[in-house]
């Protein structure tokens, strides 16, 4: 598929579902934002860029912390809802910029702080997001991302992908831990630190929020029977959530994480 037309494909799911997002209580509450956000308070005074923003829900908790932050996203129904409802939370250091993570429109060293969160399964080219958040970011500075972990089991990974590819098209892959760890090397960054969370979603409003039809909702009832079957014997966490940190110099930030119970990731420890 070319860029363009995955691009065109997220910025259509997206952009039509903005309020959803905005409103979706699990994007809005979780202990993985209140993790991000205790993370933030050693970085006061900071410009801060939200990768894939989506309903802003990083951006919102990041703003009343920080000197200033960027919201990019693809859609600009998202960007749209972000700075009215930052307005209206009376948000005025937050700016909106639209644009796709594999080509920023920012000069090297631009941000103190990089953030993303539940984005990157999405993106065309893993590699060149991560490639030009490294960019932006100041030398010493943070770059921390959330987002959705595959087992890295080949029987229960491919069911994971196609259930989310059945709720959502413009899915493009939950990593395993390994493939984090091998991208974020490539990518120049320092790895940092892991927080494993359970993400908890509720069946009816995760397929609602993407207003999944109902013969593909069928389809992932029916795959997931199956692979409750076919996997049972197999011992792994269902969906997990990891947040992962890395500086291109380290930062007290990474720190502050380990320090929280975060787990220290071993450049190329290939685990699976
Ligand atoms: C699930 S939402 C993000 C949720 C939000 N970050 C939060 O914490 O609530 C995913 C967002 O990533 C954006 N996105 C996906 N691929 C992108 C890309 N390549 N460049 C920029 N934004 C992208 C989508 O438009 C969508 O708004």
């Amino acid at each position: 598929m070319s860029e363009k037309t995955h691009e065109a494909l997220v910025g259509g799911q997206f952009g039509s579902r903005a309020e959803a997002y905005l409103n979706s209580a699990v994007h809005a509450q979780s202990p993985d934002l209140d993790a991000l956000v205790t993370l933030m308070k050693d970085w006061p005074e900071v410009r801060v860029l939200d990768l894939g923003c989506g309903g802003g829900h990083v951006t919102f908790n990041v703003a009343p912390l920080v000197r200033g932050i960027v919201a990019y996203d693809l859609a600009p129904e998202m960007l749209a809802l972000v700075a009215r409802a930052a307005k209206e939370r009376g948000l005025d250091n937050v700016t909106t910029q639209q644009g796709a993570v594999e080509s920023l429109p920012f000069e090297d060293g631009s941000f103190d702080v990089v953030l993303s969160r539940f984005s990157a399964h999405h993106w065309r080219d893993l590699d060149a997001g991560l490639r030009e958040a490294a960019r932006v970011v100041k030398a010493g500075g943070m770059v921390a991302v959330v987002d959705t972990v595959s087992s890295g089991i080949p029987l229960t990974d491919t069911y994971f992908q196609a259930i989310e590819l059945l709720r959502d098209c413009s899915h493009v892959r939950n990593y395993s831990r390994a493939e984090w760890e091998a991208a974020i090397a490539r990518a120049g960054l320092i790895p940092g630190s892991v927080s494993p969370f359970r993400l908890r979603l509720d069946f009816n409003s995760w397929v609602e929020r993407m207003n999944t039809p109902t013969l593909r909702v069928e389809a992932i009832r029916a795959l997931q029977t199956t692979v409750s079957a076919v996997a049972a014997p197999i011992n792994v966490t269902s969906v997990a959530v990891i947040l992962q940190c890395s500086g291109r110099f380290g930062g007290p930030a990474i720190r502050g994480l380990a320090d929280a119970g975060g787990d220290e990731i071993s450049p190329g420890a290939g685990r699976n």
